[in-house]
């Protein structure tokens, strides 16, 4: 399987078409964005810690049957994924208060709610990625209900996994977005998993002092984002212990760990 031309380009991901028409390669930039685009940065080395994160919690998730599009991580940056057509919508999954809803309905940040709140929002940058209701899903036609049915399904088990996860090391899953695709096979159609979940995705708190450990530490200029997202990692025991966070070892390290595989 060889690398072919660009497909697409994100603000976080390019993706490559392959030699198999069926899969493509998702490569992490380092580019940060925040605010729909309106704060950017270049932050060097993220993209190769989201690139092990999302791995390491795609793969587990697949461990307990929820379908996704990972293939394999194929060096430091890049991904093999399934292609799948992406269903145009962020799916946000809320544990805890923060963030737009906190501003959207004056709700004090850090208010837990008593079950997960899934919010859907249209993807569209133009548009600011803006709220829409399950009503407006079907009345545009973005998704079938039995599709909807499928994904609240998945997303409140990938929510039960990753919330125990995360407090297995002592962190607490605020919230985070996910995305679906139409995996196509024999003119059937499947939904799975698809994008990153990630630092960049998630709002993470250290379990005992609140602290950011995610993209918040950018759009709040926060700083230490590398450390933080290394820390992440090294609690996931993706980086281990004596692992410098400088990037220059992350870098080494991710580089000397694709050559072994
Ligand atoms: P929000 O509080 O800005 O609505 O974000 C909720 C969660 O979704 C938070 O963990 C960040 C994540 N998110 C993305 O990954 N991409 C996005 O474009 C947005 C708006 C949020
Ligand atoms: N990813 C979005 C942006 O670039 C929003 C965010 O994560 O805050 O602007």
């Amino acid at each position: 399987m060889r690398k072919g031309k660009k497909l697409y380009e994100g603000k976080a991901k390019i993706i490559y078409a392959t030699t198999d028409k069926n899969l493509v390669i998702q490569y992490f930039k380092d580019d940060a964005t925040a605010f729909n685009n309106q704060k950017k940065s270049v932050i060097e080395g993220k993209g190769v810690l989201n690139n092990r994160i999302s791995e390491h919690i795609l793969s587990n998730l697949s461990q307990i049957g929820i379908k996704n599009h990972l293939v394999k991580r194929l060096n430091m940056r890049e991904q093999v994924v399934k292609l799948v057509e992406i269903i145009p919508i962020e799916f946000i999954v809320r544990n805890v208060a923060s963030g737009s809803i906190t501003k959207r309905l004056s709700i004090e940040d850090g208010t837990i709610l008593k079950e997960p709140l899934i919010e859907y929002c249209l993807k569209d940058d133009k548009l600011g990625d803006p709220l829409i209701s399950e009503e407006h899903i079907y009345a545009f036609e973005w998704a079938e209900k039995d599709e909807i049915k499928k994904i609240k399904k998945m997303i409140l088990r990938i929510n039960d996994f990753m919330v125990g996860m995360f407090r297995g090391v002592n962190i607490r899953l605020i919230d985070f977005k996910l995305e679906f695709g139409r995996l196509k096979s024999d003119g059937k159609s499947e939904v799975i998993l698809a994008d990153e979940i990630s630092p960049d995705t998630c709002r993470l708190w250290d379990s005992v002092t609140d602290k950011k450990l995610d993209k918040d530490r950018f759009r709040k200029g926060l700083g230490d984002l590398i450390p933080a997202y290394s820390e992440v990692a090294r609690r996931l025991g993706i980086l281990h212990e004596q692992t410098n966070v400088s990037v220059v070892n992350i870098t080494k390290l991710s580089s000397v760990k694709s050559k072994r595989k």
